[in-house]
C-alpha cells in the first residue's frame, strides 16, 4: 500500500453504479450530492494535509491553520461580520444552539421563542424551563407558518433577555421577518439568537443589517459541506463574554494556562476540530458564492413552484401546507387517503425518489400548519435538482395516487 502523503486519491472508483437514476429531494435534511470541489477538498485534506491547526508549528499544521482561517473569513464576509474570529466552530447547528442558549441564560430570565422552531432550539429551552432556570413564551404562527412580530413584542416582560427565532422553516420554507424582529430586540435591548440552519446558503443574511446578535449555522445543508460542522457567528457589536462556554479543554493556545482562554474563537473551541469537514465547508462556501446565493434561491423556488403547480392540477387530493412562492424551496404536502409514510416509502422503493416524511423534528410547526400528528411528505430542493426530476416525481405521485384509489 502506498502510504506516501501524495499518492493519488481513488475516490472515483468508489462511486456506486446505480441501476436507476436517483432523485434526491431531501436537501433540507442534508444537501446531496456535494459539489465535486467539496469532494476534492475533503479528499485533499485527508490525503495530503491531515494535521491539526493551531497545535504544532510544522508546515502541514500551518496549512491546516490557513484553511481554518480562510473558512472563518469566508463565513464572516458572507454574513456581514468584520472580524473572522467571531466565527466559532461546533459540531452542527444543534450543538451550537445549545452553547448559545444554555451559555447565555441566567436563573430568572424570560425567553421568547416561536412556534416554528426545530427541536434543536425548543428542546434545550424546554429543558431549561423544566429545570426552573428560565420562563418561556412561545409566539404563535399562522397556518402558513408566519410569526407575527407584533406578538413577539407583546410577549416582552421586564425579565426578558433573549429572543430565539428560526429564520427559515425546515417544514415548508416559510421565512420569518428577521429584520423587524431585530429592530424590536434592539429597541428593547434584548439579545436575538437566530437559528440559521435553513437560511445559511439559502438566503443572503447580514447580521449587522438585521440586528442579529448570534447566528447559528450548519455546514451540511445550504453551505454544501459535509456533516459534523456548524457554529455560531457573533455580530461585531455583541459581547461574546455574555455566553459561558459549555466545554473547556485543549485549544492549542496558552498551553501553560490551566484555565480556559477567554478570547475568541478559542473560548468556545475546545478539542480537535473537524478539519476535514471544515476544509469541505470552505469549498462548499466558495461553490455557492460562485453560483450566487440569490440564483440558487431562485432556482429552488422555481422547482417548488413548478412542483406545486403541476401536482395541484394533476394529483387528486394533493394539499400543501403553507406553501408560498416566496418561501425557500421546500414543499410539505399530503395526498388525501394515503399516509405520508406510504407515499415516501413508495417514492423510494419504486421510483428511487428520496424525501422525508413525518414531523421533521418540528412538532410545533406542524401544529401551526394543521398537519399534526400525521406530518407531511417534504420535498427539499437543492442546487442540483432539475425540472425533469420534478416532473418525474409528479408522474410518480399521480401513479401512486391512482394505485391507492
Ligand atoms: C431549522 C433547523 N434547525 C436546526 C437544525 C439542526 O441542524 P444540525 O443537524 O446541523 O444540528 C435543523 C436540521 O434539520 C433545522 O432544520
Amino acid at each position: 500500500m502506498d502510504l506516501s502523503p501524495h499518492h493519488k486519491t481513488t475516490y472515483p472508483s468508489m462511486v456506486k453504479e446505480r441501476s436507476r437514476r436517483t432523485v434526491y429531494f431531501d436537501n433540507t435534511a442534508t444537501s446531496f450530492p456535494k459539489p465535486d470541489s467539496v469532494v476534492e477538498a475533503l479528499t485533499n485534506y485527508v490525503v495530503n494535509i491531515g494535521a491539526n491547526p493551531g497545535r504544532s508549528g510544522h508546515s502541514l499544521a500551518i496549512e491546516a491553520g490557513g484553511i481554518l482561517f480562510n473558512t472563518r473569513r469566508e463565513l464572516a464576509s458572507m454574513f456581514g461580520v468584520k472580524n473572522p474570529m467571531r466565527v466559532v466552530f461546533g459540531f452542527n447547528a444543534t450543538d451550537s444552539l445549545n452553547t448559545a442558549i444554555k451559555g447565555f441564560v441566567h436563573k430568572g430570565d424570560h425567553v421568547i421563542t416561536t412556534a416554528m422552531e426545530h427541536n434543536s432550539t425548543i428542546r434545550p429551552l424546554k429543558q431549561l424551563e423544566e429545570e426552573g432556570i428560565i420562563s418561556l413564551s412561545i409566539a404563535s404562527a399562522d397556518k402558513n407558518g408566519l410569526v407575527d412580530t407584533g406578538e413577539i413584542e407583546k410577549l416582552i416582560k421586564e425579565t426578558t433577555t433573549l429572543v430565539v427565532v428560526n429564520h427559515v422553516s425546515n417544514v415548508n420554507g416559510a421565512v420569518q421577518d428577521i429584520k423587524k424582529t431585530g429592530e424590536i430586540c434592539r429597541k428593547h435591548n434584548l439579545t436575538l439568537l437566530v437559528d440559521g440552519a435553513q437560511s445559511a446558503g439559502y438566503l443572503p443574511v447580514d447580521l449587522k443589517e438585521n440586528n442579529i446578535d448570534i447566528y447559528a449555522f450548519t455546514g451540511h445543508k445550504g453551505l454544501y459541506g459535509t456533516q459534523g460542522t456548524g457554529g455560531l457567528i457573533f455580530n461585531d457589536n455583541f459581547d461574546y463574554k455574555r455566553i459561558k462556554p459549555l466545554r473547556a479543554g485543549g485549544t492549542g493556545s496558552r498551553s501553560a494556562d490551566i484555565v480556559q482562554p477567554d478570547f475568541l474563537p478559542d473560548i468556545f473551541e475546545s478539542g480537535t476540530l473537524n478539519m476535514g469537514g471544515i476544509t469541505a465547508l470552505l469549498a462548499g462556501i466558495r461553490f455557492i458564492k460562485e453560483k450566487g446565493v440569490d440564483n440558487i434561491l431562485t432556482h429552488e423556488q422555481q422547482l417548488a413552484d413548478h412542483f406545486t403547480e403541476r401536482a395541484s392540477k394533476e394529483i387528486k387530493g394533493f394539499k400543501t401546507f403553507g406553501y408560498s412562492p416566496g418561501n425557500a424551496g421546500i414543499v410539505s404536502f399530503q395526498i388525501e387517503g394515503i399516509s405520508v409514510s406510504e407515499i415516501a416509502g413508495e417514492l423510494s422503493e419504486n421510483y428511487n425518489i428520496m424525501c422525508r416524511h413525518g414531523l421533521h423534528c418540528a412538532p410545533l410547526t406542524h401544529r401551526s400548519l394543521g398537519s399534526f400528528p400525521e406530518g407531511t411528505v417534504r420535498f427539499g430542493f437543492g442546487i442540483f435538482n432539475t425540472i425533469e426530476e420534478v416532473d418525474l416525481a409528479v408522474e410518480a405521485l399521480v401513479k401512486i395516487e391512482k394505485e391507492q384509489a
